[in-house]
Formats: structure tokens, sequence, C-alpha cells
């Protein structure tokens, strides 16, 4: 009998190269402190030559599985989240495949944006209850550095994401004794706003094709966004879910160890960590340090708590996140 879903395992991987906001301000019209004030950034990683999403993915994995005391061909579907696939097609979870020392598994790209590791996260919990697989890995993985816009025409954007990976093993909990896993976890998307925070292009509905020169030019390929509306939005949705997950899973928020909230914004997680009445000392950041890594930044946040003792076994952790689609979610986990 399976009790239960659990995270056994836990890592993160970003690029060496990091860029700190003095270096985007002499790419552009900004400074550091506009950053600093507005975001909470200060450096971010982006890749370099021989860098890719496969390769962060590939790292973050390895830390994973082996922190799960696992070897690479123990894992029996790859769920990989991305805004940010190395190909369109196929995408970008073969190529971690291929990386890793895996049978023909199963590998999947779900595109959840900001949400999208919460979402890979219940899918992988719903294929281990039902038992369809026992040792699922969940990548959340972005290299946003290379489609970005680095001119003052793209600077609203450009100054917030960053490159990087995180990722866990899923696995069941036979032991009806134990307490130990993940416990609700809630989605939602809001179609309407999809074109609120896109990219354009290239797109397989503009006939006769999906990127012209001009589109090009034009910037379509960079991401958009209409950054108050989306702030807004943020902060609405983010409490609810966070208050309908822990209903779902019957836990009192008084009761929760740590809450980790996706990284688009520090003044976003402040304000929301303010409405709900939590405690600073019970929110993790690390925007400060790689900027927003979409689908990437709960399962790097997610790492750093387990290596950083911020974590422990019994411990309760609520992760909720908003992005574009819109999307938004949130994970309860017993440690
Ligand atoms: O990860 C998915 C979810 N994403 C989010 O949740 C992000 C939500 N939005 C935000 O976090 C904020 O809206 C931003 C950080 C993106 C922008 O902050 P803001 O306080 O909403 O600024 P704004 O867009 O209203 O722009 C204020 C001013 C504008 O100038 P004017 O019109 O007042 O003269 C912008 O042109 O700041 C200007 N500006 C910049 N200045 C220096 C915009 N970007 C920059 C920049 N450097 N990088």
């Amino acid at each position: 009998m399976i009790a239960r879903a659990k995270i056994t395992g836990t890592g993160m991987s970003v690029p060496d190269r990091v860029v700190r906001n003095d270096e985007l301000a002499s790419l552009m019209d900004t400074s550091d402190e506009w950053i600093r004030q507005r975001t909470g950034i200060e450096e971010r990683h982006w890749i370099g030559e021989g860098e890719s999403p496969a390769t962060l993915a590939q790292g973050a994995a390895r830390q994973a599985i082996a922190d799960a005391g696992l070897e690479e061909r123990d894992i029996d579907c790859i769920l990989l989240s991305t805004l940010s696939a190395q190909h369109d097609f196929p995408g970008t979870s073969f190529f971690l495949q291929d990386r890793l020392d895996v049978a023909e598994v199963p590998c999947i790209d779900l595109r959840a944006q900001c949400s999208g590791f919460l979402y890979g996260l219940s899918f992988a919990d719903s294929l281990v209850r039902t038992g369809k697989y026992e040792r699922v890995l969940v990548v959340g993985c972005e290299v946003h550095s290379t489609g970005l816009d680095v001119s003052t025409r793209g600077r609203d954007v450009a100054v917030l994401f960053g490159d990087g990976a995180g990722a866990v093993v899923v696995e069941p909990v036979r032991d009806s004794d134990d307490p130990s896993g993940i416990l609700d976890v809630r989605l939602h998307a809001q179609g309407r706003y999809a074109k609120k925070l896109w990219i354009e292009g290239p797109s397989s509905a503009q006939v006769p094709a999906r990127l012209t020169h001009e589109d090009v030019d034009a910037g379509k390929i960079f991401p958009k966004m209409e950054g108050r509306f989306v702030f807004k939005h943020a902060v609405t949705r983010m409490p609810e879910v966070l208050r309908e997950a822990l209903e779902a899973a019957s836990i009192k928020l008084a009761d929760v160890d740590l809450f980790l909230f996706h990284q688009a914004n520090l003044r976003i997680n402040e304000y929301v960590a303010g409405q709900l009445e939590i405690p600073p000392e019970k929110l993790l950041h690390n925007i400060q340090r790689y900027g927003n890594c979409s689908a990437g930044s709960i399962p790097m946040l997610l790492a750093e708590a387990t290596r950083g003792d911020r974590l422990r076994e019994g411990q309760l952790v609520c992760m909720t996140a908003f992005g574009s689609g819109f999307t938004w979610a949130s994970a309860v986990v017993r440690w």
C-alpha cells in the first residue's frame, strides 16, 4: 500500500558566470539602485559556452538523485518544467535524459512557467500515489539569458531573469506510520491574461510563417510584461492559493515552519507575507543572488533550505508560486 508520495532528494545548479547589476547598467539605461529597490535582485547567473538547459538540469538532477540515495538508472520517469526549452521541438527533458545514465524512461516537458515546478510536483505526486511510477525526477530549469533584450528597450524584463535549475526525486511512502510526504498541491490557471506576460514569437498561429525577419527586428522574440498588472494579480492569487492548499491539507498557517515563494520580486513576497502575518524568519529568499529563475526558483530554494538546515525532518514547508499563463499554485509538504 502506498500511503503518500514524498520528496526524497533535492538538488540545484547554476552557471558559473555571475552578472551583477552594474554589468547590466553598462548595457542599458538602468542602475544597481533601481534594480535593488524595485526587485531585491543584486546579481544573477548566466550561462557561458558549453552550458545549456540540459547541463543545468543534469547538475541539479545528479545532486537530487544522490541526495535520495539512488543511482541515475533508478529513475523511471522525468518531468521537466520550463518556459525556455532548449529547442521548442522537442523540448528539454529529452536532452537531459541523454545526459543521464537512465533507461528509456518517459520524458515530459511541462509548460506552466513560474508555477511549473509545483505543477510538476503535483503530477509526480499523482503518478507515484497511483503506483504508475516509483522514482520520478521533477526538474524546474530555465535559461533566460540567451533570450533577453539587453538594450534599454527591454530593461523592464531583462534585469529580472537569471539562469538556473532545481530538481527533486519523488518516491512512495509505504509505511502508514510515516507522516512525511506531499500533503496537498493546488493548481490554477487563467488563460484570459496569457498575453500580460509572454513571448509573442515565434508563433505557430502566425500564417504563413511563425517567425519573420521583421518579427525579430520588432523584438517579438523577447519576453514582454505588464509589470504592475502582473504584480497586482500575484499578490492576490498567492495568498488565496496558499490558504486553499493549507485548508485542503488541514494545516494551520501558524504551524508551517518554512514558506518558499516563487522568486519574482522580493517586494511581492514581503507584501504577501505581510498580508498573511508570516514572520520574516519563516520566509527564505534567494532572488538577491539568482534573480527570477521561473520554474527553477522554488526547487533551487528547496535545495538550499535542505542543505542549509532550514528544513528538517518532520517540519512543514509551504511552497507557493504565481506566473505567466496566468498560473498559480501552492504545495504543502511534511519533510
Ligand atoms: O515571474 C512571473 C511573475 N512576475 C512578476 O510577478 C513580476 C511582477 N512585476 C514586478 O515585479 C514589477 O512590476 C517590476 C519589478 C517588473 C517593475 O517595477 P514597477 O515598480 O512596477 O515599475 P514600473 O514598471 O511601473 O516602471 C517604473 C519606471 C518607469 O519609468 P516612468 O514611466 O515612471 O518614467 C519605467 O520605464 O521605471 C522605469 N523602468 C526602469 N528604470 C530603470 C523600468 N525598468 C527599469 C529598469 N531600470 N530596469
